[in-house]
């Protein structure tokens, strides 16, 4: 493993700050130059120290750069501007560094991270609004796990409440001898669940037999709980089948939903009512914060338990919160869940902190995204208004990536040209979203998120095929020129090598922000960076067997780390196209 190359700079600058006296004064502040004429990085910290010390910052930046140890990094430390120092990196470094060991990226301190995601309410099938957090979420396990921290994936589905009493009085009422009958009934959840909702709000008898299977749901009544536990799992099955075709990690196993932590609500109300954390109000529990608590404008309680006794989607949170610490030992609970849940989020966590459920070094993050729009830049419906099955969805980006496969390949086989589709929509639709920043809203639309061009997945996967066909024509492996000797002559070849470099500090900074995006730019720029590369330099016929083989591994490293970025994001590449 070796250090990214930001954080050998920093620390570079850090010892001579420290030899100087400055520590105290100022960070290095180190931050990658976004204007190449000013080197490949720059130190800002020096202003604030020469302020601090009212002397000539210019003066003192030179100063800095007489003392500093790091000939063996930099061809070039230039004062510029009111106190910068602007880094030029070495082509010997670069050339150096680009090696697999590129590819090892570990985070300084290893956690164990809980990442709640995707989350459906099993009463109805998964539709677009599901979308976002599956694939955010998705996208950040792997990213830790690669990163080296243990992930546990939480899905908390929503499998609990008066929903279900309605859904199992249903099931009740509709005549069924066999499992083929229940399959059968179930096959439709949204019109199953349709049709429940009217006979609730049509027969008053119904209502009553509905909310007496709430009652006796919650109080383990082994026929109710039978009927409940078969539909979810029909419910979960469907769900499944989504994932399985996003290319998602999850499993059965971590579906955990709301019902998981039944047996822990009353003792978690009893012990924040006895810590006064929790008070009546109108016969309700909540707990109070002041809005500056919350950092809000108003006052908002946090209602923990009903007048009538029941407990909440709030009440869950805290014992899922309670679970994740206690039992699984979490340090870092992750929530990607729409942004218009934030202030149930930042009650959620006030309420943990303040009740000694969370650690004081625990991390508690809401990881928030926007919503997703229509062409008409509203909401994500369909033209009557309703919601949009995500099946459906899948079914269309697909059925649009089979159009443009067949189009690209006519003489493919179907099944050939079936299969690429498959990928290539789900590539598409996942890469659409995670290459926007998560926390805007943003228009969901078919046309460009399938585009050859631009920062898209269909362009990303092109780019693969097109290095590693680079290998396949001349029947050499990709991973025989990892290693090769990278030396460094052309513009075009020392862009993209500094641009593979940051290949560490992306990953933790895609991690540290929670920002899938971070790496889609990345790999958006490598490739294009590439092409500029290929048509620069010549690879085949180069000159020379040491250029021959520098410009292979500049290549195979591009394939590599675009490989290993796409399947973070959870997208498969392929070998042909
Ligand atoms: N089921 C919820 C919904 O559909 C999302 C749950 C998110 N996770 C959580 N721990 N609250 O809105």
């Amino acid at each position: 493993m070796q250090t990214t190359i930001s954080k050998l700079l920093e620390q570079r600058f850090r010892v001579v700050f420290d030899r100087l006296g400055f520590a105290a004064l100022s960070p290095v502040a180190l931050k990658e130059s976004n204007r190449p004429e000013f080197g490949d990085y720059q130190v800002n910290g020096v202003m604030g120290v020469a302020k601090d010390l009212q002397v000539n910052p210019r003066e003192l930046a030179a100063k800095v750069i007489a003392a500093i140890d790091i000939k063996d990094v930099v061809s070039k430390l230039e004062v510029a501007g009111p106190g910068f120092i602007n880094i030029t990196l070495s082509n010997e470094y670069l050339g150096q560094m680009l090696t697999e060991k590129l590819l090892q990226v570990a985070a300084e301190k290893l956690q164990k991270v809980v990442i709640d995601y995707s989350s459906p309410n099993l009463a109805k099938e998964m539709h677009a609004g599901h979308l976002r957090s599956t694939i955010i979420g998705d996208a950040l396990v792997r990213l830790y796990e690669y990163l080296g921290h243990t992930v546990i994936r939480r899905n908390h589905v929503g499998d609990w409440g008066t929903q279900f009493g309605m859904l199992v009085a249903y099931l009740l009422e509709t005549k069924r001898d066999t499992e083929n009958d229940l399959a059968l009934e179930l096959s439709d959840l949204e019109d199953f669940y349709r049709k429940a909702k009217v006979r609730f709000d049509e027969d008053e008898q119904f209502a009553k037999v509905a909310r007496d299977c709430v009652v006796k749901l919650q109080s383990g009544d082994e026929k109710i709980l039978n009927l409940w536990r078969q539909f979810v799992t029909v419910s979960l099955t469907h769900c499944q089948k989504i994932y399985d075709r996003l290319h998602t990690k999850l499993t059965s196993e971590d579906a955990v939903g709301e019902s998981a932590y039944n047996g822990l609500l009353s003792e978690i109300v009893n012990d924040l009512v006895t810590k006064k954390i929790a008070v009546d109000s109108d016969g309700a529990k909540c707990v109070f914060f002041t809005p500056e608590e919350l950092k809000i404008s108003e006052e908002a309680p946090f209602i923990i338990q009903k007048q009538d006794g029941a407990y909440l989607y709030s009440t869950t949170d805290i014992a899922a919160v309670y679970d994740r610490i206690k039992n699984l030992h979490a340090d870092h609970l992750i929530y990607v869940i729409d942004a218009r849940q934030a202030l149930h989020l930042k009650q959620l966590f006030a309420t943990v902190k303040k009740a000694g459920i969370s650690l004081p070094e625990t991390i508690m993050e809401h990881v928030a995204f926007g919503t997703m729009l229509g062409e008409d830049n509203k909401p994500f419906k369909t033209r009557s208004g309703g919601t949009i099955k995500l099946m459906a969805l899948i079914d269309e980006a697909v059925l649009r990536a089979t159009v443009i496969v067949r189009e690209r390949n006519p003489a493919w086989p179907a099944d050939k040209i079936n299969k690429l589709a498959e990928i290539l929509g789900v590539a598409a639709m996942k890469y659409a979203d995670l290459s926007k920043n998560r926390a805007s809203d943003y228009v969901f639309n078919f046309d460009q998120m399938l585009a050859f061009d631009g920062n898209t997945a269909p362009y990303m996967l092109y780019a693969y095929v097109r290095i590693s066909s680079i290998f396949k024509k001349t029947n050499l492996a990709i991973n025989d020129y990892l290693n090769k000797k990278i030396v460094i002559t052309e513009v075009a070849e020392r862009n993209l090598a500094l641009h593979l470099a940051k290949f560490s500090d992306r990953l933790l900074q895609a991690a540290e922000e929670n920002y899938p995006h971070y790496i889609c730019a990345y790999i958006y720029d490598l490739a294009v960076l590439f092409m500029r590369f290929y048509e620069a330099c010549p690879i085949i016929k180069s000159a020379t067997q040491v250029e021959h083989d520098s410009r292979l591994a500049l290549a195979a490293l591009t394939a590599k780390v675009l490989k290993m970025s796409l399947d973070l994001l959870g997208i498969e590449v392929v070998e042909q196209m």
